[in-house]
């Protein structure tokens, strides 16, 4: 079964496969002639937390390769009240030939796995967004070239999308700069074992320092969805340990001549990033947005047809 639920869990020419394919896809070339290579088979979402880019992207890009796409959330489906992952899965097993799924925690991604007749990708959890930072190379390259060897700084919290970059930097071969306070570093364990599998990895908590000599800065926001931050005194106090990781022209001007600044989207102007940076010269956040859709077509290639793993 094709899964693709975690950049570390698959070989490295397999992400680089679906990446060509991707690439293949924006340029019109992966299905000349308008060949729908998706005819006949459904894409079925499934979300536990709202999503704009996740959802439309993979929707649009099934129906342009011919496919069919079926979407529940937890709300208005029987999810909501209480049928368990594992039952969901097996019947949208038996209508759709691939589920994509947006969860609130890794373990329900690995409980749709273990379940799933069709192959299953992780839209976003709690630990990682693997499709976003597929998107996010994708992006690089275009930008600056072939991101091997090059480095890439996370400035502000470590999240599920710090951990997707962590992930990619043992995969394509960059150094990952990431500069966080120390409270919301990336996880312990995950940094080891990225470490173990060979990732290049630099862990500070000045953002300054963490900038220096890197092609490209990257943030995202300081409140994830599912946040455990419940309190008015505990939000300020999130908030002001991350006030100096504020990405603004003058944390751009201490990375790489022509560095290029990423954020996943959706932002908050003036809070991780200014408003002069997002939208400015520097910024790629559009081309970003954008490639998730080509990458989505690549990442539903690959687990339908098995093309290039
Ligand atoms: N970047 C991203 O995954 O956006 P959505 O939450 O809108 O899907
Ligand atoms: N870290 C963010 C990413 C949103 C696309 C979140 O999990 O909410």
């Amino acid at each position: 079964m094709r899964h693709f639920l975690d950049i570390d869990r698959l070989p490295a020419d397999t992400l680089r496969s679906i990446l060509d394919l991707a690439v293949a896809y924006k340029r019109g070339e992966a299905a000349p002639g308008g060949e729908r290579p998706c005819a006949g088979k459904t894409l079925a979402m499934v979300f536990e937390k709202p999503s704009t880019r996740t959802r439309v992207s993979f929707e649009v890009g099934m129906k342009q390769m011919g496919g069919l796409v079926t979407i529940i959330s937890q709300s208005d489906s029987q999810m909501g009240r209480g049928e368990t992952i594992a039952d969901t899965t097996r019947v949208l097993s038996r209508y759709a030939d691939v589920i994509m799924f947006r969860t609130l925690r890794e373990s329900s991604l690995l409980d749709m796995a273990a379940h799933a007749g069709v192959p299953v990708i992780n839209g976003l959890t709690d630990k990682s967004h693997p499709c976003q930072i597929m998107a996010d190379i994708m992006t690089f390259e275009e930008a600056k070239g072939p991101i091997k060897g090059r480095t890439v700084a996370w400035v502000g919290d470590g999240n599920n999308v710090c951990a997707s970059w962590i992930h990619a930097a043992v995969h394509f071969g960059f150094q990952m700069r990431v500069a966080t306070p120390r409270a919301l570093a990336p996880e312990a364990r995950m940094v080891e074992r990225a470490r173990a599998a060979g990732a290049d990895l630099v862990l500070l908590t000045d953002a300054y320092e963490g900038v220096k000599g890197a092609d490209c800065i990257v943030t995202d926001t300081w409140l994830s969805m599912g946040h455990g931050v419940n309190t008015d005194a505990a939000l300020k106090a999130h908030i002001a340990q991350l006030e100096p990781y504020r990405v603004d022209e003058d944390l751009m001007d201490a990375a790489a001549p022509g560095a290029i600044f990423m954020h996943c989207l959706p932002a908050s102007r003036e809070r991780e990033v200014s408003g002069a940076v997002i939208d400015g010269p520097q910024s790629v956040v559009w081309d970003e947005a954008e490639n998730r859709m080509h990458v989505q077509k690549g990442i539903l290639h690959w687990c339908l047809s098995g093309a290039g793993a």
